[in-house]
Parts: C-alpha cells; sequence; structure tokens
C-alpha cells in the first residue's frame, strides 16, 4: 500500500507527501531534482530519476509494492511552453505515457494527475464547473488537456482509474512555515508580491486596473496548498474505494482580485506593498474562479482557507527563507 509520487520535490507535491506521511502512508518519492528540493522532503524516501526512465518506474513499482501513483513531475512555466513546446510535449504528455505504460507493466492501476484550470482558457462563465469546453491558450495548458483526455481513454481500453484535479491559483505554504513554494523559481502574483514586500524585487506590476471587476483588477481562485493536498488524499482513497476516473476543479469558489491580493498582504505583513499598475497582459483572462460543487460531490472536498489564511502562510514561509530552501 505504497504511494509514488512523481514530482514530489516540488511545491505542490512536497506538501503532499508531508501530508500523507503525517497520516502514515507510505511513500516514496520519484523526481529528477531538476525544479524540486530534497529539502521539501524532509527526509522522505527519494528516487532520484526519471518517469520516463520505464525500467526504473516498473522496477520501482514491483519492489515497492506500489499500489497507487500521484503524478505531479511536469514542466509548468506557460511562457516557456510557448517557446519550447517540444519540451513540454516530450515531459508533460509523452512522459505521462510512459509512466501509465509502465504502471500497468506493473499492475499499477490508479493515478491522481495534476491538472489544472487553465485547460478552460478563458471561461465564457464563471464560476467555472467542469463541462466548460476545453479550450487551452497554450502549449502548457495543452498538454494538460491532452493527458486528461489519454487518461480517458486508458481506463476505456486498460482499466486505469485516473482523478484529473484541475488546480486553480496554489498558494501559501505549510501553516508551520517549514515548507512552502521555492523563491527563486515562481513568478506567479503571491510570491512575487511577498517577495516586493520584503525589498527583494522590485515594486509589482499590476497588469492592468481597467478590468470591468469590482477594483478593475483580474480575479483568480486562491487555492492553499494544504488544502490542495488533501484533495489529492481523497483522490486516493476515492480510486482505492473503487471510484471512477473523472476531472475535477479545485478551488474555493470565491475570486479575489490582484488588489486584494494587495491589501492581504498588507494586513497581514503590517508593511505597505509597493506596486504600481502597468499595461495588461497579453492573454489574462478577466475573470476565473471554480464552481467546487463536483469535488465536494464526489470526494467530500472543500476548501478550509480563505485569502488571509493563504498571504499568511505565505508571509511566514517568504519572510523566514529569504532564498527559499537555500536560507
Ligand atoms: C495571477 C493574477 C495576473 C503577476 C497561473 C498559471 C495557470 C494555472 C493558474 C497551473 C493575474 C496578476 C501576476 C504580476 C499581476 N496554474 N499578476 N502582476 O496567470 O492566473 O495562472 O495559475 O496550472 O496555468 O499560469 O497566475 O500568478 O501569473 O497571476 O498583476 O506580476 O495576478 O494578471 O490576474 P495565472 P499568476
Amino acid at each position: 500500500m505504497t504511494i509514488l509520487v512523481t514530482g514530489g520535490a516540488g511545491y505542490i507535491g512536497s506538501h503532499l507527501v508531508r501530508t500523507l506521511r503525517s497520516l502514515e502512508r507510505d511513500v516514496v518519492v520519484l523526481d529528477t531534482l531538476e525544479l524540486g528540493h530534497e529539502a521539501a522532503l524532509l527526509g522522505a524516501e527519494l528516487v532520484v530519476g526519471d518517469i520516463r526512465d520505464r525500467e526504473l518506474v516498473v522496477e520501482l513499482c514491483r519492489s515497492r509494492g506500489i499500489t497507487s501513483v500521484v503524478h505531479f513531475a511536469a514542466y509548468k512555466n506557460v511562457g516557456e511552453s510557448m517557446l519550447e513546446p517540444a519540451k513540454y510535449w516530450r515531459n508533460n504528455v509523452a512522459g505521462t505515457v510512459e509512466l501509465v505504460e509502465a504502471m500497468l507493466a506493473a499492475g499499477v492501476r490508479h493515478l491522481v494527475f495534476s491538472s489544472s484550470c487553465s485547460v478552460n482558457g478563458t471561461p465564457a462563465v464563471v464560476p467555472v464547473d467542469e463541462d466548460a469546453p476545453l479550450s487551452p491558450e497554450s502549449v502548457y495548458a495543452e498538454t494538460k488537456a491532452m493527458v486528461e483526455k489519454i487518461l480517458r481513454w486508458y481506463d476505456v481500453t486498460r482499466e486505469l482509474r485516473s482523478v484529473s484535479l484541475r488546480y486553480f491559483n496554489a498558494a501559501g505554504a505549510s501553516e508551520d512555515a517549514v515548507i512552502g513554494e521555492d523563491w527563486s523559481q515562481s513568478l506567479n502574483l503571491i510570491p512575487l508580491v511577498m517577495k516586493a514586500t520584503l525589498g527583494k524585487r522590485p515594486p509589482v506590476q499590476v497588469f492592468g486596473d481597467d478590468y470591468p471587476t469590482p477594483d478593475g483588477t483580474c480575479i483568480r481562485d486562491y487555492i492553499h496548498v494544504d488544502d490542495l493536498a488533501d484533495a489529492h488524499v481523497r483522490a486516493l482513497d476515492h480510486l482505492a474505494e473503487g471510484g471512477g476516473t473523472v476531472s475535477l476543479n479545485v478551488g474555493t469558489g470565491i475570486g479575489s482580485s490582484v488588489l486584494d491580493v494587495i491589501r492581504a498582504t498588507e494586513r497581514v505583513s503590517g508593511r505597505a506593498v509597493p506596486y504600481e499598475v502597468v499595461g495588461r497582459r497579453a492573454g489574462d483572462p478577466v475573470s476565473t474562479y471554480a464552481d467546487p460543487a463536483r469535488i465536494e460531490a464526489v470526494l467530500g472536498w472543500r476548501a478550509t482557507k480563505g485569502l488571509d489564511e493563504i498571504v499568511a502562510s505565505a508571509w511566514r514561509w517568504h519572510s523566514t527563507h529569504l532564498d527559499g530552501y537555500h536560507s
């Protein structure tokens, strides 16, 4: 009954690994450490290797009695995916096929997959439910949509059962500030706001304040990384109990604007957040947030933490780890 977590040394993966260990579940991490950090594993078992190394994965599944796989390992930089698409097709799509083939060769039939709300592109209606059309607007998002489709065919042809979790905007850090988001790599809003507030980066550039939203800035659904981790545990249990293949949105159902994030950071940190309003960023949806009804119905999951708790945990982590895991 051991769970294999690919990409488990990354941001969301490491939070899941810690949660699983706190529940006394057996875990093995497979990670190349190209982008992950061994320190984030807090001593969990690590095999350094690639999901495309079929021999390694088959041997690992067999020797460790793997019963299910949580698959985080992927590239996730949207901009890079448009410049180097082959890197994304190879790792995110072909790599997942290799992983699944190795799992099946070893008799492992349960997979939880890291998908993304970006499979829906700019949603025509919010909140976004799982029946919204797949309409990816980047190579990265397309890799996630493709894998979801591929997994549906593996369900039909090979009885591989999977849960694709479509993350909204993952953010925050562990409550005790022991693990969090790597300082050097992320260009997402919340880490950028933290860095600017700590004087480690120039002022935050707010990408447009003339959108048709209450304060003119874009709206997103920020979801605490430990709430996300909990959704994975429930997805694993769903599969173990014989549940079927499904795609689920993982969000709070509440939209927050860029200025909401800045104001929350000011409340939490007691500091002014340096920012300037600049032009809109190409391709930004005005507003996207999840309809979490289906995940609540299927997994009994709902978010427990709101924006202030997300920002407070991010602040505790970033202000005590000025150089991320190199601090
Ligand atoms: C958030 C908001 C920006 C930076 C990402 C991934 C996507 C999916 C969800 C994983 C937006 C604004 C940002 C800045 C700003 N995740 N912003 N100034 O674009 O919602 O999507 O998370 O699969 O694939 O790309 O996240 O953090 O870049 O932006 O004003 O310097 O903050 O316009 O409204 P995004 P983000």
